[in-house]
């Protein structure tokens, strides 16, 4: 064994170069449109990040298996959000654009590393317990979801095996890569978290110095949590309060003109209450300094009026989603194109990804009689 673990430490880190650029991995799930949650939480910094940066950027149609999707929807949303990736700027030139299922190393070592994740960890994790708690229609702690899962029996199929093993398949699209840096928005940051703790279990299971410890990336700033317009805290596809990236101009201007508010301040200088703030939130995000202030002043001295606030809003979105809608429009329907990018995208991701498997598979004992 000893003498196993020495060769195992030559095994290099490709990322570990002085010279060599930082690796940097990301995905979004195909599960419909990208909202304005994804374009700040990840799909912006994507953008930023993709001159400097080694970039490889996935669509995670194997993560948006575990809802168990319509597969012509399924089929439909890898589409959409490869051309919505293109059509916000990313540069198949400059990053590795891939679907996440194009790389078959990630599923072999998906169950590789599965043998090093425990069901009480994966239990514990805020998402899955959230996903499964809506599953099952249940509204307490997780020890109920527990008793749920293990004692009815017609609830089996409805939190399936791959749900619970979700961050298992995360941290193989990180790790996989072995990549540095992660830019995801807030929600996420647990799944990242998992990562690095597989890595570390892994590394001191087998004696190896084999993967690093990857982290989000805000440039100096915190993760992002882009609030919902009903007045709760993220906007999400699954909790219906979502503006999208597609979204065309009368739709844009009708949600944000719905968006959930008060009845105004009561006193001067209040705190404002959640559905307000997620208001400011939204315009810290799209509008000018200037035009956070002038209605932060306003709410302060309470001259406000939302109707004003939310039609600037409106307007600010735009600004940033037009563009993007239009180019969008445009990109969608050309399947050569489409094609193209992600065959490009998978030649390479793959080839990064089979040397990892490769060395995972020596350094976990699977080496072949030779
Ligand atoms: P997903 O598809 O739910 O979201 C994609 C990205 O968008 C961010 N995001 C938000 N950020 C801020 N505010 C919000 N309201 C908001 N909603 C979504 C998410 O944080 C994420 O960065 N498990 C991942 C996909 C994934 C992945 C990976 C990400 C699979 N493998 C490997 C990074 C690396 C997910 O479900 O994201």
């Amino acid at each position: 064994m000893a003498e196993i673990i020495t060769d195992l430490k030559e095994i290099s880190n490709p990322s570990a170069g002085d010279d060599a650029k930082k690796i940097v991995v990301s995905g979004i799930r195909s599960t419909g449109n990208l909202h304005l949650g994804n374009y700040y939480g990840a799909l912006s910094k994507f953008l930023r990040m993709q001159d400097d940066f080694d970039c490889r950027f996935f669509i995670a149609d194997l993560h948006a298996l575990t809802t168990n999707p319509d597969p012509n929807q399924l089929h439909a949303s890898v589409k959409n959000i490869l051309a919505e990736y293109l059509a916000a700027g990313l540069d198949p030139d400059k990053a590795t654009l891939y679907v996440q299922s194009d790389v078959p190393e990630i599923a072999e070592m998906y169950l590789l590393l599965n043998m090093h994740v425990g069901i009480g960890e994966l239990m514990r994790t805020a998402s899955f317990k959230d996903k499964a708690r809506k599953a099952l229609g249940l509204t307490g702690d997780g020890e109920e979801i527990e008793k749920e899962i293990i004692g009815n029996q017609s609830s089996q199929a409805r939190v399936n095996a791959g749900l619970l093993t979700y961050p298992t398949l995360m941290a193989v699209d990180i790790l996989i890569h072995k990549a540095d840096f992660v830019p995801v928005g807030k929600d996420q940051e647990q799944h990242l978290e998992l990562t690095r703790r597989f890595a570390r279990r892994f590394n001191s299971f087998y004696g190896v110095d084999y993967f690093g410890e990857p982290v989000n990336f805000n440039f100096g700033g915190e993760a992002v949590k882009v609030p919902g317009l009903d007045g709760s805290g993220k906007m999400g596809k699954s909790e219906g309060n979502c503006i999208y990236l597609l979204d065309d101009e009368k739709t844009l201007r009708k949600k944000v003109m719905r968006a959930v508010t008060d009845e105004g301040p009561k006193e001067p200088n209040q705190k404002p209450s959640q559905p307000v703030e997620n208001l400011f939130t939204l315009m810290e995000l799209v509008s000018e300094p200037s035009t956070v202030e002038h209605f932060r002043n306003a709410y302060a001295d309470m001259s406000i009026r939302y109707g004003d606030m939310k039609k600037q809003l409106a307007e600010d979105i735009l600004k940033v989603t037009t563009p993007i809608r239009e180019r969008i429009l445009d990109i969608r329907d050309n399947d050569e194109y489409l094609a193209k990018v992600v065959k490009q995208g998978a030649e390479r991701a793959r080839a990064a990804a089979s040397e990892t498997l490769r060395d995972v598979r020596e350094i976990m004992g699977i080496r072949g009689i030779r």
